[in-house]
């Protein structure tokens, strides 16, 4: 997709393909969707998306396919052992990242339980960028901590800082010296850091959390699965990467890594999930666990459709008009709810279009959840999944307290490929107006609480009727715009 100037001197995103098949969505009436939310237990995981109008719950194997994909598909070579799917799947991983060996497995977290089992010590710690719930989850139950070691400029909603999601070395370098080269398992970095509103690393910034590695001899675990966003930042932001192409920027950074997994749910737009590295030690002791957690080494619980699908779709991320797309939709979104006023994390990122709820619904104290609240109240107004991103999304720590999370923000998440232009202006149109009525909005209490990823599956109630409120406010509104309406008709 490239951008293209409009003769008004405005730019506009602009399609790089069309449309060849299509789904029905429906936008149920005001009323249903707030019964739809209370069933779901105010949590819009558990949403039905016979009552969502726009999905934008997530990226994650959801972006749409291409002909070239769909068509692969039909050809895959179903063999429990030795597919020459699998075959040439390995083959356009080496191609692409250059790494000699490749290890399948059933989508990103699943490379995660790997990699964890695999390397954790007891009572080590990880630094990283940011965590990643699944992330964190699978360091800590096999007893690692956790440590983020992000930019100060990190934690500011509002930023021109073109790479927010950078590990900060001296910090990284001060926590190797306190804690001791023997006290840390790995180091991670996570490409388009998800939990932080899809903020990129720079290629630069890779190349010097390598270098600290080297020093230490310590090693390094990349998190490709939000590569696509990363590669199109790193490409459009970063001067001296101007004129490498997205092949030479993802055979660089897989290069730096001991270890690159990522999700194919998000990178490829497919679904399933690798692990690569060049290391014959390394790819030893994460092999033995494969076939024990997810299947045989060439299948690794994916079907064969699917990598099929992903070895197209690697090579279709590779090309800069395919990868363009998310970001620059997400730039459009972004820019449009900053003119309305309304607080959203600048500069845009990858991943979706991220509202600041910490603002947005000040007056909601962190332990009622503002972001879960902002996500039911703009899912009743709208008939928009969007996803909860912060103090929900986090466990409460061993004593039981909550654990209050640095950001909490109401994500956006722009499917590729999948929503038009009007569908970004009705959603603008509809959180500007929640915006202008976020009084209305209160908190939330669990009824439901599970121990861990309580986001997930987890079941909430209002602290008061403030959805029936808010519900008799949207309606008057309209009911007071389509009587406008009329009067300039007649
Ligand atoms: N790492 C990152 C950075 C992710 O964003 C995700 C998934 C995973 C790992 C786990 O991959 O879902 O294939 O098991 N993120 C999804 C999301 C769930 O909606 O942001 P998975």
């Amino acid at each position: 997709m490239s951008d293209v100037k409009l003769f008004s001197g405005e730019s506009l995103p602009l399609e790089m393909h069309k449309a060849r098949i299509v789904q029905k969505i429906n936008l149920k009436p005001v009323d249903r969707r707030l019964e739809a939310i209370k069933e779901a237990g105010f949590n819009t995981f558990l949403l039905k998306t016979d009552d969502v109008f726009l999905d934008m719950l997530t990226d994650s194997g959801v972006n749409a396919m291409s002909d070239k994909q769909q068509a692969a598909m039909l050809q895959a070579d179903d063999s429990y052992a030795g597919s020459a799917t699998f075959t040439k799947l390995e083959n356009k991983v080496q191609e692409i990242f250059g790494s000699t060996y490749f290890l399948p497995a059933h989508q990103g977290r699943a490379c995660e339980n790997i990699i964890s089992k695999a390397f954790v010590q007891e009572n080590t710690y990880v630094p990283m960028n940011y965590h990643f719930t699944t992330t964190k989850t699978h360091i800590e139950i096999n007893g690692g901590k956790v440590e983020e070691l992000y930019l100060d400029e990190a934690m500011e909603i509002k930023s021109s800082h073109p790479f927010k999601g950078n590990l900060d070395i001296d910090k990284l370098r001060t926590f190797i010296e306190e804690k001791g080269v023997e006290n840390i398992s790995f180091v991670r970095l996570e490409a388009g850091t998800n939990l932080i509103g899809g903020q990129p690393h720079s290629l630069e910034n890779l190349q010097e959390v390598r270098k600290v590695c080297d020093e230490y001899g310590l090693m390094l675990v990349y998190d490709a699965s939000l590569l696509a966003d990363n590669l199109h930042f790193i490409k459009t932001r970063e001067e001296k990467c101007q004129d490498m192409s997205i092949r030479e920027i993802s055979k660089t950074v897989a290069d730096l890594t001991d270890i690159f997994y990522f999700s194919a749910r998000k990178l490829g737009c497919a679904r399933g999930g690798g692990i690569c590295t060049n290391n014959a030690e390394l790819y030893a002791k994460m092999r033995e666990l494969v076939p024990l957690y997810e299947g045989f080494l060439t299948y690794g619980g994916m079907s064969v459709r699917e990598m099929e699908a992903m070895v197209v779709g690697l090579d279709e991320t590779m090309d800069e008009d395919m990868i363009n797309q998310g970001p620059k939709f997400i730039e459009y979104m972004v820019s449009e709810l900053e003119k309305r006023g309304v607080p959203v994390v600048t500069p845009a990122g990858g991943l979706g279009c991220h509202v600041n709820a910490m603002e947005f619904v000040d007056h909601i104290p962190q332990t009622e959840y503002p972001s879960g609240a902002l996500a039911a109240a703009y899912y009743i107004i709208s008939g928009v999944r969007g996803m909860e991103r912060g103090t929900l999304s986090e466990n409460r720590d061993e004593d039981g307290n909550e654990t209050l999370s640095n950001m909490e923000l109401l994500r956006l998440a722009m499917p590729r490929r999948v929503y038009s232009l009007s569908h970004v202006e009705y959603a603008v149109d509809r959180i500007t107006w929640l915006y202008e009525n976020r009084e209305l909005i209160g908190g939330l209490r669990f009824v439901d609480e599970p121990k861990v990823m309580r986001f997930f599956i987890g079941k909430l109630e209002a602290t008061s009727d403030w959805p029936e409120k808010l519900v008799k406010k949207f309606k008057e509104d309209l009911e007071t715009l389509n009587k406008e309406e009329e009067l300039v008709l007649n």
